[in-house]
């Protein structure tokens, strides 16, 4: 049943954003979509995927069927923010929705732009498939920091990248996607599982949607391997 629920979910989802993007021809428009879907698998697919090795057609083929982060490590509350996005007690801001968010000051952000009271009521993201989806959408078409491309900017090829994001490695394409999204949970640390599952989950859905996975550009555009996260998670540590 939540897999039923959660694959509808995905469908109306598709549905919304095919029609509130006004991007380019019909092939061009379907990738953010397949995109967002990909990116509920996040930094460890196996907490959003129910497909296994030997699962019928293989781990692939079960898609994204959690709406939330299956065993979070912790309770995602960053302690910097606490004027600005203090955690609720007893609130949990580990990774839920259509295009996971995480920790409570994405949670607040995404909230105070959407009106929603999420830093009080997370559990709405998984909840509520409308507010899963206009989180996602938002987290989509809004960029991490100013001076930093949104998402959908960086995939549909809106973003011209500076002269330091050549020197980083980031290209428009599918693998600064990841970069924004994810940072250097995925990226930057060259060919790792973490990014090349994500990638397997976007080519399958590009070949299920009849684009086709030999229309997402080279390998340089697909990976983040070698780019430097535009917001590393951790002060750089002098050069050693
Ligand atoms: C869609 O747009 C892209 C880029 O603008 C172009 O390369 C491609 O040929 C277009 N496809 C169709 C079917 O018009
Ligand atoms: C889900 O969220 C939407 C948007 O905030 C709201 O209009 C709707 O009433 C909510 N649905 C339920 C069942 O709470
Ligand atoms: C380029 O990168 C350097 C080093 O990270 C930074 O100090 C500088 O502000 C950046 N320039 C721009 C225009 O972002």
């Amino acid at each position: 049943m939540g897999f039923l629920r959660i694959g509808i979910i995905l469908l109306i989802g598709i549905a919304i954003i095919g029609s509130v993007n006004g991007d380019e021809n019909e092939s061009f428009r379907k990738r953010p979509t397949i995109v967002k879907m990909v990116k509920g698998t996040k930094m460890c697919v196996k907490d959003w995927e129910c497909g296994y090795g030997v699962a019928t057609g293989g781990p692939l083929a079960w898609g994204l069927c959690y709406n939330k982060e299956m065993s979070p490590s912790q309770d995602y509350c960053d302690d910097y923010f606490k004027l600005t996005y203090p955690c609720t007690p007893g609130a949990q801001y580990y990774g839920r929705g259509a295009l996971p968010i995480y920790w409570n000051y994405n949670y607040g952000a995404i909230g105070e732009a959407l009106k929603l009271n999420l830093l009080d009521h997370p559990e709405y993201i998984e909840q509520n498939a409308t507010m899963a989806f206009q989180a996602a959408i938002w987290r989509w078409m809004n960029p991490m920091k100013k001076g930093q491309p949104s998402a959908h900017d960086a995939f549909v090829g809106n973003w011209k990248p500076t002269k330091n994001d050549t020197l980083s490695k980031r290209l428009p394409g599918f693998g600064t996607t990841m970069n924004i999204l994810y940072g250097d949970s995925v990226c930057g640390q060259g060919d790792v599982d973490a990014m090349n599952n994500i990638i397997s989950h976007f080519q399958y859905y590009l070949d299920l949607m009849g684009v086709g996975r030999e229309e997402a550009g080279p390998h340089e555009v697909l990976t983040c391997g070698d780019q430097k996260a535009f917001n590393p998670t951790a002060a750089p540590a002098a050069a050693s």
